[in-house]
């Protein structure tokens, strides 16, 4: 059996020169929990080429999306950036990661932190019940250079009106978009917000805690590279797949 399904593209969207979403088929068979990563792909020159990608789907959804960066000369994403509705994409059979709720000790409120795609498996999370089972709040601190990069922003200030969620996201659900690099409500990196205690002070919440709060993280190597020495310096102890914890990190997944 190939270590891959071949799925075929439904719908593609760009959301600016350097970033794009597209959505595609799913194989009965494939099984994942929110918030993990698989290898995806093109056939080039007939040999698979793959990079590990989030899920933004819902573990329960019929079809799989994936958000990307543009790189133009990047090995895959120069090549899946023109993918076309009828394509056919790789997709590999082992899910993995560890941003799961089982990974974290239950706690007070759950900090998403996100910058650029490294959103994606914050999408999938937000949108399964079960993320919301251990935590008073779910807050989703999403931060990029521009405006237009807040991707999937309406879908996530409409979570409160879906049919299934709504009731959920409506009472735990906090959404602090941010940007560097334009005017916006809310301006500044997701480390300086949190850090000082201002975000948490602007949802109405106490500052970060790690006897209560617990957080996640997905974004560049600068923003985990931050959160590690602050993790260092205030004692949190991390999650994984065997031990929960305080934390949990994934890794960009950032073509260079
Ligand atoms: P900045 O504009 O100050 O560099 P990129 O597009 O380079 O991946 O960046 C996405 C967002 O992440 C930008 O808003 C950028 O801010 C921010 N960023 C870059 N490095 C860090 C870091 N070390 N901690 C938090 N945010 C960061």
């Amino acid at each position: 059996m190939s270590a891959f399904y071949e799925e075929t593209i439904l719908s593609v969207h760009h959301w600016t020169d350097t970033l794009f979403s597209f959505t595609c088929t799913r194989d009965p068979t494939f099984r994942f929990k929110s918030g993990q990563f698989t290898m995806i792909g093109l056939l080039v020159d007939g040999r698979p080429l793959l990079r590990a990608y989030s899920m933004v789907s819902g573990h329960w959804e019929e079809h799989l999306e994936f958000l990307s960066i543009k790189v133009q000369n990047g090995p895959l994403t120069s090549r899946l950036q023109h993918v076309a509705v009828g394509d056919t994409v790789l997709i590999g059979r082992k899910p993995v990661g560890t941003l799961l709720p089982e990974t974290l000790l239950a706690g007070r409120n759950l900090y998403m932190v996100a910058t650029g795609t490294g959103l994606a498996p914050f999408m999938s999370l937000i949108r399964d019940p079960e993320t919301y089972d251990k935590f008073d709040h779910i807050v989703l601190a999403h931060g990029c250079r521009n405006v237009a990069e807040l991707a999937y922003d309406d879908e996530i200030n409409a979570l409160s009106k879906h049919e299934l969620l709504g009731e959920l996201a409506a009472e735990k659900l906090l959404y602090y978009p941010t940007v560097t690099r334009q005017d916006f409500k809310h301006q500044g990196r997701v480390t300086d917000l949190i850090f000082s205690g201002r975000l948490p002070q602007e949802l109405g919440l106490p500052p970060v805690d790690r006897a209560h709060d617990r957080i996640m993280l997905c974004g560049s190597p600068g923003l985990l590279a931050d959160y590690n020495a602050w993790f260092a310096e205030h004692g949190w102890v991390e999650g994984n797949n065997s031990t929960s914890g305080e934390y949990v990190i994934e890794k960009a997944f950032v073509e260079k």
